[in-house]
C-alpha cells in the first residue's frame, strides 16, 4: 500500500492566501471525492500537486509515500506515479495522440527499468480507445486540438488507461459530459480501481460519483478540509447547498 499524504498545507497566489492548512490522506485502494463550492481552493490543491508554478506554497507538507512530493520536479512527479487530469486540458499541436502516448508509456516503463514492445503498445492503444468507444482516427490527430470538450476528457482517460499511475487527480472531469461519455469516462477510472489505485475526484455534483463511488468524500471551505464523510455527504449538498457548511465551519 502507497500513501499520498497532504499536511497542513497553506498556499497562495500573487500573495493571496488560497489554502490555510489543507490535511488530506489517500492510499492505494481508496477513492476519495472532493467538492466544495466554486473558488475555495480545490484546483489549487489538485495544481499544486503537480507542481504548477504559479502558485506559493507557504507551509506544511505533502508526502507520496513519505517522499518530499514538493522538492520533485514536474516530470519527476508523474514517473512517481501521480497522474492529474485537468478541468481544461492543453491542447499540444504538432504532437499526434499516438506519438504523445507512446513517448509518456517509454518514459514510464523506463522508471520501472522496462523498455516498451511497440506493437503490444499499439495493441494495447487500440484496445483501451475502443474500450472507451473513442474512433480509432483520434491516435493520427494532434492532441487536443480541435477536440471537443468531452472528446479532450475521454483523451484524458486514455492516458490514464496507458500509465495506470499509483495516483489519480480528476479535477472536473466530469463538467461538460454527455451521459454517455460520463458513463465511458467513469468505466476507465473504475477499470483502475483495486488494491494498486487511489485517486481524488474533485467534482460539484453526485452523478459521477454514481458511476464511481467514493469510499471517502471531504468538503474543502475557505481552504480547508472542513469535514470528512461518506456518500451522506454527497446526498446532504445535492439537497441542502452549501448553507450548511458555512453555518457550520464558516470563519
Ligand atoms: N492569478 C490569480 N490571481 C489572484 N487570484 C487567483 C489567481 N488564480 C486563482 N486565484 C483565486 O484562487 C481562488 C481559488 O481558486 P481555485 O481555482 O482553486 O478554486 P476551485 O475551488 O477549484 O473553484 P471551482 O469550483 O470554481 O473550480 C479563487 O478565488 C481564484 O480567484
Ligand atoms: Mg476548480
Amino acid at each position: 500500500m502507497k500513501t499520498l499524504r497532504i499536511e497542513g498545507l497553506t498556499a497562495e497566489i500573487e500573495g493571496k492566501p488560497i489554502l490555510k492548512g489543507v490535511d488530506l490522506e489517500i492510499k492505494t485502494g481508496e477513492i476519495h471525492a472532493l467538492m466544495g463550492p466554486n473558488g475555495h481552493g480545490k484546483s489549487t490543491l489538485a495544481n499544486i500537486l503537480m507542481g504548477h508554478p504559479k502558485y506559493t506554497v507557504t507551509g506544511g507538507k505533502i508526502l507520496l509515500d513519505g517522499q518530499d512530493l514538493l522538492e520533485m520536479d514536474v516530470p519527476d512527479r508523474s514517473k512517481a506515479g501521480l497522474f492529474l487530469a485537468f478541468q481544461y486540458p492543453v491542447e499540444i499541436p504538432g504532437v499526434t495522440v499516438g506519438k504523445f502516448l507512446k513517448r509518456a508509456a517509454e518514459i514510464h516503463m523506463a522508471v520501472r527499468g522496462e523498455k516498451l514492445n511497440v506493437t503490444k503498445f499499439i495493441k494495447q492503444a487500440r484496445e483501451d480507445m475502443s474500450f472507451l468507444e473513442m474512433d480509432q482516427q483520434f491516435i493520427n490527430r494532434y492532441l487536443n486540438e480541435g477536440f471537443s470538450g468531452g472528446e479532450k476528457k475521454r483523451m484524458e482517460i486514455l492516458q490514464l488507461l496507458t500509465l495506470k499511475p499509483r495516483f489519480a487527480l480528476f479535477d472536473e472531469t466530469d463538467s461538460g459530459l454527455d451521459i454517455d461519455a460520463l458513463k465511458v469516462v467513469s468505466k476507465g477510472i473504475n477499470r483502475l480501481r483495486g488494491d494498486d489505485f487511489g485517486a481524488l475526484i474533485i467534482t460539484h455534483y453526485q452523478r459521477i460519483l454514481n458511476y464511481i463511488q467514493p469510499d471517502f468524500v471531504h468538503i474543502l471551505y475557505q481552504g480547508r478540509v472542513v469535514t470528512t464523510g461518506g456518500s451522506e455527504l454527497v446526498t446532504a449538498l445535492e439537497e441542502k447547498g452549501y448553507d450548511w457548511v458555512k453555518e457550520k465551519y464558516g470563519a
